[in-house]
């Protein structure tokens, strides 16, 4: 077994972007499972940055790249990413990047009810992207989507925008937010199909191929295990599943076919849009962590939130997502620190937990446990070998992987593609 999943172990941003595309190199294809456009993955070649959200990273490298169907997809912003990575010189289309047949559409009236929903909870806003996500896969549950093979059908077209548009108009009317028409929504679908079609594909068979020729297939997750719908801090999530167990069903593989899972984790933590965050900082360490790690959303420009690496969480995350080996990025952001915290634990009414509770208001509630690591005077920065880390960088790795009970397998030590550390070579299993 030859494949590697990447996933988020934090709140997402921790440079999955750059770690798909460092792993890319020796992959035959790369595939998106879960998410959308909410997704902002940044890639650094040189002096050319790329940002990502629809597009698998590999297509930076020229790979085959696969959007699965457990994806959620905005055509206008699929192809507005193509023109942009077109202009910076790639080759995209429909010969090296194809979309599952049975991707959801996110359509215009997604976004406005997402933005719709956000503005009625006011200040208790969970803080979303407000690109449609979470009322695009509503619509997939609730069984009502336009999925991308129904372009083929505009019949099939004009019948489910009947049963979407009562839908969605009785829950913009109850906002008190405009309402949607048919027949510019189907217009516009009837112009899209012949645009995206040649796009589509069975997935499924396409990586069943690929299996057959023994190819080395990369799953990109996007967003992260503490956002993830059932196991992160609900209701402040997304609304997919974006653990390793999804890859297979949002690609259309068997679990066995995952292979190794890196769980993508910052040495520090930060989470952008609303919800818990036991081990933020809110002194001159956290702006300074905000700082020198540019920490401003990729998607949305908003500045990150920012804090101490939470080993209790990325534990936790490590379990639940299925994670075989860590890569920790962005080391360098922590050079010339003084001292180091890690939190252990939590304290939750008198009580001591190793592990984040469920509930919301017990979350909210969580007082974290630190433990105190000396920083180091020296940089690693650009670093791309172990032996040229700080003693006490090497401590503080070393201390991660017993704390989260995983090996690490890479570190970052800067956005460029090259400054990587590989301790092992995910794809050897
Ligand atoms: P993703 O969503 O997980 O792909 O991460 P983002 O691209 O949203 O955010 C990660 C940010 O950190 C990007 O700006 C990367 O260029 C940057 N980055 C990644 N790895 C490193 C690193 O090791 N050091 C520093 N300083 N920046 C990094
Ligand atoms: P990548 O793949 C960080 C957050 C939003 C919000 C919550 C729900 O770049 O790591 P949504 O629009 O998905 O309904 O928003 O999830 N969020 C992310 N935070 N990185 C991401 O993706 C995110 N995608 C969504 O800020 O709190
Ligand atoms: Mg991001």
């Amino acid at each position: 077994m030859a494949n590697v999943a990447v996933i988020g172990a934090q709140w997402g941003d921790e440079g999955k972007g750059k770690v798909v595309d460092w792993l890319a190199s020796r992959a035959d294809v790369v595939v998106r499972f879960q998410g959308g456009h909410n997704a902002g993955h940044t890639l650094v070649v040189g002096d050319v940055t790329y940002k990502l959200s629809l597009l698998p990273s590999g297509v930076v490298r020229g790979k085959l790249g696969l959007i699965g169907n457990g994806v959620v997809l905005d055509p206008d912003a699929l192809f507005s990413e193509i023109e942009k990575v077109r202009a910076q010189g790639l080759d995209v289309g429909p010969h090296n990047l194809r979309v599952a047949e049975t991707t959801p559409l996110i359509l215009p009236l997604h976004p406005a009810l997402d933005r719709a929903r956000e503005a009625a909870r006011g200040e208790d806003k969970i803080g979303t992207t407000g690109r449609g996500i979470g009322p695009a896969y509503e619509d997939k549950v609730g069984r009502r989507s336009i999925r991308v093979c129904d372009l083929a059908e505009p019949e099939t077209l004009s019948f489910k925008l009947d049963e979407l548009l009562l839908h969605h108009n009785s829950l913009l009317r109850g906002l008190g937010a405009p309402e949607f028409e048919k027949q510019p929504l189907l217009d516009a679908l009837l112009a899209l199909a012949p645009r995206l079609l040649p796009y589509a594909a069975p997935v499924w068979e396409l990586l069943e191929s690929a299996r057959a020729e023994g190819k080395r297939v990369l799953f990109e997750g996007a967003q992260a295990v503490m956002l993830d719908v059932d196991h992160g801090t609900y209701p402040y999530v997304t609304s997919s599943n974006t653990v390793a167990g999804n890859a297979a069903a949002g690609a259309g593989v068997g679990p066995g076919s995952v292979g190794t899972v890196l769980g993508i984790a910052k040495a520090y933590a930060t989470r952008v849009g609303a919800g818990p965050f036991p081990s933020e900082l809110f002194d001159a360490t956290g702006k300074l962590l905000g700082e020198r790690g540019h920490e401003f959303g990729t998607v949305t420009g908003r500045p990150r939130r920012c804090g101490w690496f939470d080993a209790a969480m990325v534990r936790q995350a490590v379990k639940i997502g299925g994670v075989d080996g860590l890569v920790l990025t962005k080391l360098d952001v922590l050079d010339g620190l003084p001292e180091l915290k890690i939190c252990t634990g939590y304290c939750v009414g008198g009580e001591v937990l190793k592990r984040l509770p469920a509930a919301m208001r017990a979350q909210a509630a969580c007082e974290p446990i630190y433990e105190t690591l000396p920083g180091w005077a020296g940089s690693t920065r650009g670093a791309r070998s172990y032996a040229e880390l700080p003693a006490e960088a090497v401590k503080y790795v070393r201390r991660i992987e017993e704390l989260v009970e995983a090996p690490v397998m890479m570190l970052s030590t800067s956005p460029d593609r090259d400054d990587t550390i590989a301790l092992r070579d995910p794809f050897a299993g």
